[in-house]
């Protein structure tokens, strides 16, 4: 993808709304403007990290209308009216996630710098794959690095996050 998208948004750039966690903002933004440099620079949501800034290795994943989604190489002003969601707005420090809940039981981090992705994906992958296999779970997995090499851990935490929302669910409570 171009490396056009990475510049910041300009002053006198038309104005734009975007749906980020929930919240409407309106930000003057170039049609340059990529959505990671938007949501750490503009709004200090520093969940999605900036890895490779190519679209090639996860570390700035979002969830765009619940589907994960590389933010470095999606213009901020294309996603107007779309619900974007970062690691903030996954879950409260008194109430995370099943997810997060899941990464941290099994010790899924070294350095951490590829969890926004991998949790975010696995959001993803379990939105629509409640039960993934193991296959299923690399193959979802296969695009987002870990250079600290915590895949064994990760694996089984996506398992046991698998494990913790059908919980939730069987509770009553809606995990997204
Ligand atoms: S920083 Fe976006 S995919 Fe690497
Ligand atoms: S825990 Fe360090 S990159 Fe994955």
């Amino acid at each position: 993808m171009s490396a056009s998208f990475r510049s910041s948004r300009q002053l006198n750039s038309p104005l734009c709304t975007l749906q980020v966690n929930g919240e409407q903002h309106l930000l003057p933004l170039s049609d340059e403007a990529s959505l990671m440099h938007v949501l750490r620079n503009d709004l200090s949501l520093n969940g999605p990290k900036y890895g490779c800034g190519l679209g090639q290795c996860g570390a700035c994943t979002v969830l765009i209308d619940g589907v994960a989604a590389r933010s470095c190489v999606v213009p901020a002003s294309g996603v107007q009216g779309r619900a974007i969601t970062t690691l903030e707005g996954l879950g409260a420090r008194e109430r995370l996630h099943p997810v997060q809940q899941a990464f941290i039981d099994e010790q899924a981090a070294q350095c951490g710098y590829c969890l926004n992705g991998m949790i975010l994906m696995t959001v993803s992958l379990l939105a629509h794959t409640p039960d993934p296999t193991e296959a299923e779970i690399r193959s979802a997995l296969s695009g987002n690095f870990c250079r600290c090499g915590t895949h064994v851990e990760i694996i089984r935490a996506v398992k046991r996050a698998a494990v913790l929302m059908h919980t939730q669910v069987e509770r009553g409570h809606d995990p997204a």
